[in-house]
């Protein structure tokens, strides 16, 4: 089929989906950027070479995607109109602009897919689009489909690994939408990973991993931390000792309670796409892990976890200290955790181990979200759990009053 797709944002995700889906000639590609002058830099980039992609294929070749996306622009009256697919390949701290600029310009039958969008993506759309939500259909997964990284802005870019699956959720609009969401992004990807979707949108909001992964593994590392430099950063996932496991496991398991204490009380909603950790982890990653034994063994012997380490800054005495202010805590908990903890509020599921975090998280980095057991601190407003919106019912996180 012929495919408008538009891609939204202009870092590694961005480059690698506008290089792929640009490289198959029924597909018509935008970018559309909004950061600083980043479209202008791309757009210039791309007059001179290619888009080149590098990455290995199965059997161990070196290959690459050459291809030029057709337009790369800041303008989202000239990139929004006529698109079949919007897909968000851009961190969760800058989706709320992207949704005013498309507002506008958007049009029934329109699919917006997140590619993650993050937990909580759908309650910030539903916010800003208002009506414009209705005619929408929404298609969110919880994670990007490869590991990448540009290597010379706008001209080239390294896929160090593709997913094998990757399962997201739809919500369809009240107007059909205008191609099938499935295989339009299959289209837009090439053959992998394999997309699937099942489930409530709702399960992706509530599985989105890295919203607890990351602070509940820095809280296991530094809640009692001395203070003192230590002489190297630690291993995040290889180093990670059973305390931590088990508190990571805990907070997961609490999610998955909010997710049967919402299917209790409406018998029609499917969050069977809502999984424990120790499953996710092995859905995932089952080929790259080594040791089965136990959810611990697991995420210390996952090969795809190998060498990544705590995020420390270098004392000038020698040794290395945490790093508070790296996105493991200021993006993970305002756009992971809190909504996480939001939502559980309305279904009156309790939280302890997830309001343990919090509590530790939101001082370390200067803000308050979780006061006297509600999300009701006065730096809620960055973040996107429900409340922030005034969802305070079942109803209205599902979107139902759209
Ligand atoms: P990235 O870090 O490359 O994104 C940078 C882009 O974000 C910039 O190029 C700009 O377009 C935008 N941006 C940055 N600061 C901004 C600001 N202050 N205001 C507005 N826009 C701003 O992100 P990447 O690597 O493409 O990842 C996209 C999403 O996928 C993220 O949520 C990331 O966590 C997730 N992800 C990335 C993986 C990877 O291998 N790159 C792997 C798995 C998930």
């Amino acid at each position: 089929m012929h495919l408008k797709v538009l891609i939204l944002g202009g870092g590694n995700g961005a480059h690698v989906h506008a290089g792929i889906a640009a490289s198959n000639p029924d597909n018509e590609v935008r970018v559309l950027s909004l950061f600083q002058d980043e479209a202008e830099r791309w757009s210039k980039a791309l007059e001179s070479s290619d888009l080149v992609l590098d990455y290995t294929d199965v059997d161990g070749k070196e290959q690459q995607f050459v291809s030029k996306p057709g337009l790369i622009t800041n303008d989202p009256k000239v990139a929004v109109p006529g698109s079949d697919i919007i897909v968000f390949v851009v961190p969760a701290f800058a989706h709320a602009q992207y949704w005013e600029a498309l507002k506008p310009h958007m049009e029934p039958g329109m699919v917006v897919i997140g590619m993650p969008g993050a937990a909580g993506w759908e309650f910030q759309a539903y916010d800003i689009l208002g009506d414009k939500a209705k005619g929408i259909t929404f298609f969110n997964f919880n994670s990007l489909p490869w590991t990448c990284r540009v290597t010379e802005f706008g001209k080239r870019a390294d896929i160090v690994g593709f997913k094998e699956h990757f399962v997201g959720a739809i919500r369809k609009g009240r107007v059909e939408p205008k191609v099938d969401p499935l295989k339009a992004i299959q289209q837009s990807l090439g053959p992998l990973p394999v997309c699937a979707a099942y489930g409530d949108l709702l399960g992706m909001t509530l599985t989105y991993t890295n919203a607890f992964i990351h602070p509940s593994i820095m809280y296991g590392r530094w809640h009692d931390w001395d203070g003192k430099p230590v002489s190297e950063s630690p291993l995040f996932y290889q180093g990670l000792d059973q305390t931590s496991a088990d508190l990571l496991s805990s907070v997961s398991g609490e999610i998955v309670a909010i997710a049967k204490a919402i299917c209790a009380k409406n018998a029609d909603i499917d969050l069977s796409n809502v999984k424990h950790i120790s499953d996710i982890t092995l859905d995932f990653y089952a080929d790259d892990i080594e040791d089965k034994s136990s959810f611990l063994r697991m995420m210390q012997s996952n090969k795809a976890y190998e060498g990544l380490r705590h995020p420390v800054t270098n004392n000038e005495g020698g040794g290395v200290s945490p790093n508070f202010k790296f996105r493991y805590l200021c993006e993970d908990v305002p756009f992971g955790l809190v909504v996480h903890r939001g939502i559980a509020e309305i279904v009156g599921v309790p939280t302890p181990n997830i309001d343990k975090i919090i509590t530790w998280g939101q001082g370390l980095i200067g803000k308050e979200f979780l006061v006297d057991g509600k999300i009701t601190g006065k730096d809620i407003g960055m973040t996107r759990a429900p409340q922030r919106y005034g969802f305070t019912t079942l109803d209205a996180i599902l979107g139902d009053h759209l």
